[in-house]
């Protein structure tokens, strides 16, 4: 299915110059997402270096640390399989999205003359999903193994390993696509904050970035620059 025919979301509707791009219940997930996270982060790093453990300390000390640990994780992996429920057809790579990936060095270089329209979410957007979600599965398997670790018996010990290898690996996945999300997200694309806390985006801002979703939320054809 190609971005252009795809069914817009119920979640988008005009408002004078705003256009709705996350309703309440996307912004709450994202919201819950970011806290479960970021705690994990702070944390995850304080567990994993002796130089970053002063993190732990900021939340309470290691023991509160290593006992919030694994229910802030499941925050974060219960919001962001919600956001599969929100998300996931938007989230669907389409033929749309080939073209914006070959020109993937132009987005990076800001020559948004050169870069193809895209739909509700473009082509990194939708990587970055991907990341944070199936990194979400991994952490909540291989973190189940290590919070209830007793229960793994010794002829199983190498099961032990394996988790902590796949959350090390999962956790580090995830930081380097969050480092770029956060940075893409607040400082590469200015109106992205106030959507993504308040909800709308200018129409300038849906036509400039957007074109594909603009299109389909005001059902129109794009006018001439500057209107
Ligand atoms: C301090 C932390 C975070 C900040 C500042 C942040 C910022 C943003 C911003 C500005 C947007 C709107 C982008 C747009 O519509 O153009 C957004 C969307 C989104 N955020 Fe975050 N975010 C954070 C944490 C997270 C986390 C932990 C996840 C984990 C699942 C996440 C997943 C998403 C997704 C999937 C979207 C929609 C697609 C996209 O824009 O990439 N965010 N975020």
């Amino acid at each position: 299915m190609s971005a252009s025919r795809a069914i817009p979301s119920p979640a988008t509707h005009e408002s004078g110059d705003s256009i709705v791009r996350y309703n309440l219940s996307e912004r709450v997930h994202h919201l819950l997402a970011t806290v479960g996270y970021l705690y994990c982060l702070a944390t995850g790093l304080a567990f994993w270096s002796p130089y970053l453990f002063w993190l732990a300390v900021i939340v309470g000390g290691g023991a509160t640390a290593r006992f919030w640990h694994p229910w802030f994780g499941l925050l974060f992996v219960i919001a962001t399989v919600w956001m599969l429920r929100l998300w996931g057809s938007d989230m669907r790579i389409t033929e749309a999205d080939e073209a914006w990936k070959k020109a993937m060095p132009h987005y990076v270089r800001n020559e948004d003359a050169r870069v193809p329209a895209a739909g509700r979410f473009n082509y990194g957007q939708k990587i970055f999903f991907w990341l944070m979600f199936w990194g979400a599965i991994l952490l909540l398997l291989s973190g189940l193994g290590l919070w209830f670790v007793e229960s793994i018996p010794f002829s199983l010990h190498w099961l032990r390993l394996l988790a902590v290898f796949v959350h090390v690996t999962a956790a580090f996945a995830t930081i380097a696509g969050f480092m770029i999300h956060v940075y893409m997200g607040v400082i590469m694309v200015p109106g992205g904050t106030n959507a993504i806390v308040r909800g709308g985006v200018s129409r300038a801002w849906a036509r400039v970035h957007h074109r594909l979703w603009y299109e389909q939320v005001t059902k129109g054809p794009t006018p001439p620059a500057g209107k």
